[in-house]
């Protein structure tokens, strides 16, 4: 318990003294990793209750741009996966302290180890899927696309920061920058300095695993290949059609249990409370102002409660199997 806290309390206080770049890179790509699972989120849902946008989600995926931010996801959470053993190795052993700068040395090693081939393997999807001479989403509709999560965005903070105005105006509160002092950690801290750890510690392999799916084994360019096997079953996808990809593989059943379903659940748990606690201490760091601070942590919360409703809600629902003959009826019609 001493060493929770006097480990809180030390790197608070000496935050990136020793690796202070792999603080940095640790928390930006923490930070990306999390802005793109809530748009996963939102779209991977468009699967189950919007099969014709989730057909226009995946075309961006496969566009030239998503391509090159699919090759910074993958480093961004390789990076901050094997850092991130690192930190709960030496937080875990304090007497390893004096090896922080090699550790940190030693995380760059296996990233590049690890990258390479993830790399040259993703590459290879890459140009077959060039080969097959396929129709991509030019890079404006690409763009355009992104834009409604951009304005969906903004009236959400627009919305928070008004209400967040409004309680400091009905409550005669002042409207001065909080002064940020060194507190003692609570024990909700100490509880949660926990949970980050040995969630990203049970993330791993079902992070590792999901990606070692959807980028090398199978890859985002072959979930539209009609007659693919598809992975992690023993289905084809018969129309090509990615909602079909992902409608069969929810409902693939091993001694009568959903298991990519009970996958994907406890993903979707362990990495929206993991995430979005992650953002809470950076929002918490950064933002001082009061009134834009609550408004920050009202989103968090109320972002993370309704991304587990959103996924687990796709998840119960699944793909109707209509779903794939309607698609290619609507897209036969065009
Ligand atoms: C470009 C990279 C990625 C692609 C193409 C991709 C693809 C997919 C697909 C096809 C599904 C549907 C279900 C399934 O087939 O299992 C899915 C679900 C999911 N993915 Fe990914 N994934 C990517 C990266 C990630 C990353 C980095 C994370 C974690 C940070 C993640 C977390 C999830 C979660 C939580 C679900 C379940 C969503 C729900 O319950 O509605 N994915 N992903
Ligand atoms: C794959 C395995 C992962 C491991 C081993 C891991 C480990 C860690 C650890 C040990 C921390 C430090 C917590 C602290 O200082 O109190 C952390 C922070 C964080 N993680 Fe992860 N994590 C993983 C995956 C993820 C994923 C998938 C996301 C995004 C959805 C994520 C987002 C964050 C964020 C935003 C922070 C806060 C960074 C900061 O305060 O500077 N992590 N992670």
């Amino acid at each position: 318990m001493a060493t929770i806290v006097a480990t809180i309390t030390e790197t608070l206080r000496y935050r990136g003294k020793i690796g202070q770049w792999s603080w940095v890179l640790h928390r930006a790509s923490g930070l990306g990793v999390v802005i793109f699972l809530i748009l996963h989120v939102v779209d991977t849902s468009w699967a189950a209750f919007y099969p014709e946008l989730y057909a226009k989600a995946i075309a961006a995926y496969q566009s030239p741009l998503f391509t090159v931010g699919e090759f910074g996801l993958v480093a961004a959470v390789v990076y901050h996966a094997i850092n991130g053993v690192r930190i709960v190795i030496l937080d875990w052993r304090p007497k390893l302290w004096h090896l922080q700068q090699r550790a940190a040395l030693a995380v760059f090693g296996i990233v590049g180890l690890i990258l390479v081939p993830t790399f040259a393997l993703m590459f290879d999807h890459v140009l077959h899927f060039y080969d097959r001479d396929p129709e991509v989403m030019p890079v404006n509709e690409v763009l355009q696309e992104q834009l409604q999560f951009a304005l969906g965005f903004i009236v959400i903070v627009v919305v928070a920061v008004g209400l967040s105005l409004l309680v400091a105006l009905l409550s005669g509160e002042s409207l001065s920058t909080r002064k940020q002092r060194l507190r003692r950690a609570s024990s909700v801290d100490v509880w949660f300095w926990k949970f980050m750890r040995i969630s990203g510690i049970l993330i791993l392999p079902l992070v590792f695993g999901h990606l070692a799916m959807v980028h090398i084994i199978q890859g985002v360019f072959d979930m539209t290949v009609a007659g693919a096997p598809i992975v992690g079953t023993d289905m084809v996808n018969e129309s090509g059609k990615a909602v079909e990809f992902v409608g069969k593989r929810w409902d693939y059943l091993v001694a009568g249990v959903a298991v990519w379903r009970l996958y994907d659940g406890a993903l979707l748990g362990l990495v929206v409370l993991h995430g979005f606690y992650g953002l809470y201490l950076i929002a918490n760091d950064y933002i001082h102002n009061k009134v834009i601070n609550r408004a920050a942590n009202w989103m968090i919360v109320f972002g993370a409660g309704a991304l587990i409703i959103l996924g687990s809600a796709a998840l119960l629902a699944g793909v109707e199997e209509t779903a794939y003959a309607m698609l290619i009826e609507t897209i036969a019609a065009r």
